[in-house]
């Protein structure tokens, strides 16, 4: 366990948001955690658990103490006639995960290639694109409660996934995905997790950017290696090169409205980009509602709305200086869309990235 004081954060989080933490253990098992917990000094003090820090605005220096997971370790668990289990450390990037198993021959993950952050923050709000999302795959987890110290393991219906949402990010009473009972935000540190790689594979080519790809290269068949090339291209072309930019992905969710809210806004525009769902409600482009109120290029103080993709906030300060936006300045950029959004459609987008 290596616990340092007065932590700059801006290295560890993506938006590159300056900000310090009182106090920062790095965790690289289970042990550490016992060990924090046990510690007269900080049993009882309040945590907050940092992945790769690529979902999460900072809006200030951290008090509560940083739990920095850097639990290690990829391996396969078993091989069943109907998937590969593949287990790997909560500290392992999420896409240094999709490499190696592309590369062992465990296909299956390709459609999430890319995505920043780490595995121990993928079901905490259920990552996902191009058709496939984190509960496609997952198969339980391992988690440490930190509050009493005990290990526990959750499969896919305690985990209460959803659209960009699990138990994790909720506190109190859930029902989510079919699931009741108490959520664990603030309560968990994840150490690993098990994704199930189904076999046969089956390419998922359902999206309009993948489908775009297949006919750009007349290639009806694409193995997952392809799908995974096409992923990066595709995500390299809209959104921002975190090692360039600070941003964390999309800063609000699609939200979801009725069939009658979507003829409500499809009358005030016609052309609103929109999804029927199986259950009839209708997914809305959260990016195409922020475009069409003006926001692509526009900026409070250095935190600004991405040129390419509305639905990105960037950093446009991360330099050499160590500067850049506030997380205030995020904050009120963030608002002050909703409330043009809402002026204009009556929905309030809901952001993505958790708010400490
Ligand atoms: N659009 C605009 N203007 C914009 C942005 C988007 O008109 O400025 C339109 C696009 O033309 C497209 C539609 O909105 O017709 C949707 O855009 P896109 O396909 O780029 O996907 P998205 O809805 O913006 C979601 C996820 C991404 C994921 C992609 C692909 C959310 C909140 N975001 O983005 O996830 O990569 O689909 O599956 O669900 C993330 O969560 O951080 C993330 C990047």
């Amino acid at each position: 366990m290596l616990v340092e004081k007065n932590v700059p954060l801006q290295p560890l989080n993506t938006f590159r948001i300056v900000a310090k933490a009182h106090t920062l253990v790095r965790i690289s098992g289970e042990t550490d955690v016992q060990a924090v917990l046990a510690d007269p000094e900080w049993g009882g003090e309040e945590t907050l658990v940092l992945g790769g820090g690529s979902n999460i605005v900072l809006t200030g220096d951290v008090k509560p103490i940083v739990l920095k997971v850097e639990i290690k370790g990829l391996r396969l668990v078993s091989e069943t006639a109907r998937a590969y289990i593949v287990e790997a450390g909560a500290g392992e990037r999420w896409h240094d995960l999709v490499v190696w198993t592309l590369a062992q021959g465990y296909p299956g993950l390709e459609n999430m290639a890319l995505i920043p952050g780490t595995v121990g923050a993928s079901p905490v709000q259920n990552i996902g694109a191009y058709g496939v999302e984190l509960q496609d795959r997952f198969e339980s987890l391992d988690a440490i409660d930190l509050q009493t110290g005990q290990l526990f393991t959750l499969n896919a219906a305690q985990c209460a996934f959803g659209y960009r949402d699990s138990v994790f990010k909720h506190r109190g009473a859930v029902q989510a995905g079919g699931h009741r009972g108490l959520g664990l935000k603030d309560r968990a540190l994840i150490l690993r997790v098990r994704l199930a790689l189904p076999k046969p594979w089956k390419a998922v080519l359902g999206y309009a950017d993948i489908a775009r790809k297949m006919t750009e290269q007349a290639c009806a068949h694409p193995s997952a290696q392809q799908i995974f090339e096409w992923v990066c291209e595709i995500r390299r072309s809209k959104l921002p090169d975190l090692a360039l930019i600070g941003n964390v992905g999309s800063f609000f969710k699609n939200p979801t409205v009725t069939a009658e809210q979507c003829a409500d806004i499809i009358a005030r525009d016609p052309r609103v980009v929109h999804y029927h769902l199986d259950d009839g409600s209708v997914k809305l482009a959260a990016g195409w509602l922020i475009d069409s109120c003006g926001w692509k290029g526009k900026s409070v103080g250095q935190a600004g709305v991405y040129e390419k993709q509305a639905l990105v906030l960037v950093n446009r300060g991360t330099g050499v200086d160590g500067g850049g936006a506030t997380g205030g300045e995020v904050m009120t950029l963030a608002k002050a869309i909703q409330t043009s959004v809402y002026e204009r459609f009556g929905i309030l987008l809901e952001p993505e990235p958790r708010v400490v």
